[in-house]
């Protein structure tokens, strides 16, 4: 199924802006294969544009994504929609992941678009704390942020959870969202590693 342009344009910035924050920030030792957890993934537009981003940063190594999501109806039309990718997707509640343990938690990657944190804080918290117990040591978690306020309260709440931001761009070419004055997709684009690492 094509996209529609709009949400073809979004992806064509969406995958320049991961590739040029992350590539920088790769671990020293060469990538070779990539596992990226892409958590509250709703329909996951983004799919194709991960593996592909994942694909170019391991230089055509293997990329294996898992979405996941409590919505049933996004995650079966993610299903439907992205069948053909090396992707699997999940019906489950970001907040409970660690139950789900033969996802392991060998991640390179755990990645959140449009995190929600301004409308349920200590829910969203839980979830990026999540996330992180899902990272390889040396992994990186990868936020985009809808608005200027959300994303510094995700950042700060990623912060107190041990995090360490490594790059962190205002996306410029964002499309402003119709109705939503000072909101627009993937606004912010934010890597993140443990600190000290
Ligand atoms: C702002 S939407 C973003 C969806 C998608 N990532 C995007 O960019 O279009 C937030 C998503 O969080 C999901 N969500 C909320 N609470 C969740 C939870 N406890 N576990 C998993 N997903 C959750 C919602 O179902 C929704 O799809």
């Amino acid at each position: 199924m094509q996209m529609p342009p709009s949400i073809a344009e979004d992806m064509s910035k969406l995958k320049t802006l991961l590739h040029d924050s992350i590539s920088p920030h790769l671990p020293v030792a060469a990538v070779k294969d990539m596992r990226i957890l892409n958590l509250a993934c709703g329909r996951c537009d983004e799919a194709e544009t991960l593996i592909q981003v994942g694909s170019e940063l391991t230089k055509g190594g293997e990329v294996e994504m898992i979405g996941a999501d409590i919505r049933i109806r996004e995650i079966r039309q993610a299903r439907e929609t992205h069948g053909h990718l090396p992707a699997k997707f999940l019906i489950e509640d970001a907040t409970k992941i660690d139950q789900h343990q033969e996802l392991g938690d060998d991640f390179n990657m755990v990645f959140l678009r449009h995190q929600n944190f301004w409308h349920g804080q200590e829910l969203w918290k839980k979830i990026f704390d999540q996330g992180i117990a899902k990272l390889r040591p040396d992994g990186m978690l990868v936020i985009t942020s809808y608005f200027d306020v959300e994303h510094r309260l995700a950042l700060r709440a990623l912060e107190s959870l041990g995090m360490e931001v490594i790059s962190n761009t205002r996306n410029k070419q964002s499309r402003a969202l119709a109705d939503a004055p000072g909101k627009s997709v993937d606004r912010w684009v934010a890597v993140l590693k443990r600190r000290g690492t």
